[in-house]
């Protein structure tokens, strides 16, 4: 069945915090998500092009997905649509979660996809003491690489598939920068993937003009809520100023520094 349900969660500010670091916002904005996200049914990922090298892998009516971190839900309805598979997302954020509920009644596939609000560490370690696996897990720009595949891949079947979105560091760009340091470059990347006999069966590595293009398109709707926020509530000024100059930070090294890939993973 369908439908959205809510799970007991771990100490609410330890939670609220991780949930803002994830969109780079300051956390006295989350009461105003719905609103400073309003009209971007994508917060980076982009589900048509991660549906095409899903479907390439062998993901069709029969499957079960599971999408962590599925914020607005767009990418479980984009599978549940082009494929009728089943899929279930996860989020802890609140307005996402119901946004992402009514998205799936308006695409006609509330029967395929249910939408879970919790916090996903305590999700995935009941998940994996149930001994449930799904076909395909996916985490797009949530944990680091090596966090999201311990996480993944103990939940999908042996043959079955796990899906990262993260970035990797270009080396020519980063080599005397201490800070990338803890970020895997592209090879190491592989590596990792590809213990324990796990293969990457796909990659996907945006170009970085079309990279800048979607983050500019993002930047701007960003910035139009983040206006009417301000003539709204305007004690959350700084907090709104911080915010889109966080997004700036990122936005200048996605493309360069930062690389963001899909990386599609057969498990052993
Ligand atoms: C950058 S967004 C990515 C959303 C979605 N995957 C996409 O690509 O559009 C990160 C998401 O992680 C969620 N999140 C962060 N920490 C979480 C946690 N501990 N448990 C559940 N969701 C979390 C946030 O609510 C947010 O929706």
């Amino acid at each position: 069945m369908g439908g959205t349900h809510r799970k007991p969660q771990r100490p609410a500010a330890a939670l609220c915090r991780e949930v803002a670091r994830s969109v780079d916002a300051p956390p006295s904005l989350l009461p105003v998500f719905g609103e400073l996200f309003r009209g971007m049914p994508n917060l980076g990922s982009q589900p048509r092009r991660v549906a095409s090298m899903l479907e390439r892998a062998g993901i069709g009516p029969r499957s079960r997905v599971l999408d962590l971190a599925c914020g607005k839900g767009t990418l479980a309805i984009t599978l549940a649509r082009r494929f009728g598979c089943r899929v279930t997302g996860v989020d802890a954020c609140t307005p996402f979660i119901d946004e992402a509920s009514r998205a799936a009644g308006r695409a006609g596939v509330a029967g395929h996809v249910t939408f879970i609000e919790s916090d996903l560490r305590v999700f995935v370690s009941r998940l994996k003491r149930r001994r449930d696996r799904f076909d395909a897990a996916l985490m797009m720009g949530l944990w680091p690489l090596p966090v999201a595949r311990r996480a993944l891949r103990p939940l999908v079947k042996p043959r079955g598939l796990y899906v990262i979105d993260d970035v990797f560091r270009d080396e020519r760009l980063t080599t005397q920068q201490p800070e990338f340091a803890d970020i895997p470059a592209r090879a190491e990347s592989l590596s990792i993937l590809e213990q324990d006999g796990d293969r990457v069966i796909d990659v996907d590595v945006l170009a970085p003009a079309r990279l800048r293009a979607l983050n500019k398109s993002l930047y701007r709707s960003l910035a139009a809520n983040a206006r009417l926020l301000r003539l709204k509530h305007p004690h959350l000024a700084p907090a709104l100023l911080q915010f889109m100059g966080n997004q700036r930070f990122a936005n200048r090294l996605l493309g360069r520094e930062l690389r963001p890939a899909v990386w599609v993973v057969r498990r052993a």
